[in-house]
Parts: structure tokens; C-alpha cells; sequence
């Protein structure tokens, strides 16, 4: 069995290919295996991401296990990844259980003590070969345990971002310009701030950019799950036309969640409306899971460019 890989190359080969790495959370077994198993069939590298209500879900020790079954069937380069780990313990206690790669997101707190927190993180991960990603900026929505208000959001300063990231000794840094979490990311048209993203990426050149909130929320899946009862009125999400523009330039791995969770809800329901006597779990989970990797598949091969880089 192959090990698992830290960002450090994927992200170069990433930044100088013009694509993005597609960074899928992780929940259960069925998830689990749609994503590997897409990116198995499109041989694209692959960020497998855990939060900590992953964790709390689905439990740290069956997560890595499973990461560690998924890994026997395919030898695509798999990233075992913290996604949004709150503090120094959180992070460090994946790094010391198997992960390959962490986020310290301390972007709630004021710059300096941001700083203070990432180069901890980094200095303990970096000695055991872990890679690191930092939040500067803040999204709307809400995060696991980062609450951040629409009104107070903040697109991340650029004048702040050479200094992080000098500081920090960061891999990559995770930046505000108008995405969200969930699937309402915006009232009006959606709007990306590009400009700011490029004003960045010249102030840190070659440095890797993430992308959270990155789900598209297509309106056929949103639609699919309102006819049979779902109720998401309003849903809309970053249209794939931006994530391409934004996979070309300096954003080198995109987080993507929300779409998933859509295509698994979508497809249970409709098992359940259409087949009301059904009670075999594998009737709905199956299906499910053919759903999400049908998902995957899309965007790593018509969106973030990353099929055939593995
Ligand atoms: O950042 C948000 C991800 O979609 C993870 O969501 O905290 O509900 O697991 P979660
Ligand atoms: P979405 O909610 O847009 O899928 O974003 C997921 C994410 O950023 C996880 O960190
Ligand atoms: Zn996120």
C-alpha cells in the first residue's frame, strides 16, 4: 500500500499546471469510496478531508481506517487532510493519528494571534512531515465552530497576506473573496472578487491559494431534491464557470461538500418516495453513492482540471 501524500508536490504540480486539486469531505463509508473510486477512474490526486463534526460523527480511528481500506484499491495520490481544525490540540491530535495534512483556521481571531497559532501548528506538523493550511479572511456562513455573521464577513486584506505567510512558514492559505459555506452563498448574482484573488497571488508568487465554500449547488440537483420533498427554496452556489477561472490561477485546491451532501439527499429521497416498502439500507446508500461519485467525476474532469495528473 502506497503512503499517503502531503499537498507539498501535488500543490506545485497543481500552481504550475493551471489546475486545482478537488478537497472532498468525508463522513462515511459510502462517501468515502464514491470519491475514491472517481478519482480512481479519472487517475486524479485526490485531498479526502475530515471535520470535526467528521470526527465526532464518524469517529477519528474509523475514518483513517477506512482512508487506509480505500488506499488498497487504488494508487492515485490520496491526501488525509483536517479540515478547519479549530486549535493547536485538534490539529496536533491529527497529525499524531495518522493524517498527512491539517488547516489551522484561527481566522476568527485578530492577525497577530492568527499568526501565533499557525506557526505552532506548522512548526509541530512540519517536523513530522505534515503539511499545513491557514485561513486569512473570513467567509460567510457557518463553519464548525466559527460562527461568522453574512454582515460581519471580510474578504481576506491582501496588504496582510505576505506577512502571514512569512511568518507562518504556511503550505497554503485559504482566502475570503465571496464564496460560503452551505448552499446559500448568494442573494443576487453570484460574484467572486478576482481581482483581489490576483492582487494576492502576484504578492505570493507560486504560492498555493485554497478555495472554501466551493460547491456549485447545481439548480438540477437542488430541483431533484425539492420534487421529492426537499425544501431548499433559494439554494444557489458558485457557478462552474468561476471554479474553472479560479482553478487556472494560483488556487490550487478546491473544498467542496455541500454538493455531495445535495446529490446523497437527493437520491435517498427520491428511493424513498418511489419505493415506500423499501427498508434495505444498500437499496438507498447504493444508490447514494453512485449519486455523489457521478458528482466527483465532474468536477475533477470538467471543472478543476485535475483528471489524468495523478
Ligand atoms: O466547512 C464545512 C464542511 O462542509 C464540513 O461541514 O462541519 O458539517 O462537517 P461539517
Ligand atoms: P461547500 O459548503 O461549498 O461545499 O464548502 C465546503 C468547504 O469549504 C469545506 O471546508
Ligand atoms: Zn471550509
Amino acid at each position: 500500500m502506497s503512503k499517503l501524500a502531503n499537498t507539498k508536490d501535488l500543490f506545485k504540480k497543481a500552481y504550475d499546471g493551471g489546475y486545482a486539486i478537488g478537497a472532498f469531505n468525508v463522513n462515511n463509508m459510502e462517501i468515502l469510496q464514491a470519491i475514491v473510486d472517481a478519482g480512481h477512474e479519472e487517475r486524479a490526486p485526490l485531498i479526502l478531508q475530515v471535520s470535526a463534526g467528521a470526527r465526532k460523527y464518524a469517529r477519528h480511528e474509523y475514518l483513517v481506517k477506512l482512508v487506509e481500506a480505500a488506499m488498497l484499491t487504488t494508487d492515485i495520490p490520496i491526501v488525509l487532510h483536517l479540515d478547519h481544525g479549530e486549535d493547536f490540540e485538534v490539529c496536533k491530535s491529527c497529525v499524531d493519528g495518522g493524517f498527512s495534512s491539517v488547516m489551522i483556521d484561527a481566522s476568527a481571531k485578530p492577525f497577530q494571534e492568527n499568526i501565533k497559532i499557525t506557526k505552532q501548528v506548522v512548526e509541530y506538523a512540519h517536523a513530522r512531515g505534515v503539511t499545513v493550511e491557514a485561513e486569512l479572511g473570513k467567509l460567510a456562513g457557518v463553519e464548525d465552530a466559527v460562527n461568522v455573521k453574512a454582515e460581519d464577513a471580510t474578504y481576506t486584506d491582501p496588504a496582510q497576506v505576505k506577512e502571514f505567510v512569512e511568518a507562518t512558514g504556511v503550505d497554503s492559505l485559504a482566502i475570503a473573496i465571496g464564496t460560503s459555506h452551505g448552499a446559500f452563498k448568494f442573494k443576487g448574482d453570484p460574484k467572486l472578487d478576482f481581482a483581489r484573488l490576483d492582487t494576492i497571488s502576484k504578492l505570493v508568487p507560486g504560492f498555493p491559494i485554497v478555495l472554501h465554500g466551493a460547491s456549485s449547488v447545481p439548480q438540477a440537483l437542488v430541483d431533484e431534491c425539492n420534487k421529492y420533498g426537499g425544501k431548499l427554496p433559494g439554494a444557489k452556489g458558485v457557478p462552474e464557470e468561476m471554479l474553472r477561472q479560479a482553478a487556472r490561477s494560483a488556487v490550487c485546491k478546491i473544498n467542496i461538500d455541500t454538493d455531495l451532501r445535495l446529490a446523497m439527499t437527493a437520491t435517498i429521497r427520491k428511493v424513498f418516495v418511489e419505493k415506500p416498502e423499501e427498508f434495505d439500507p444498500r437499496k438507498y446508500l447504493g444508490p447514494a453513492r453512485d449519486a455523489i461519485k457521478a458528482v466527483v467525476k465532474n468536477k475533477l474532469k470538467n471543472v478543476l482540471g485535475c483528471s489524468g495528473k495523478a
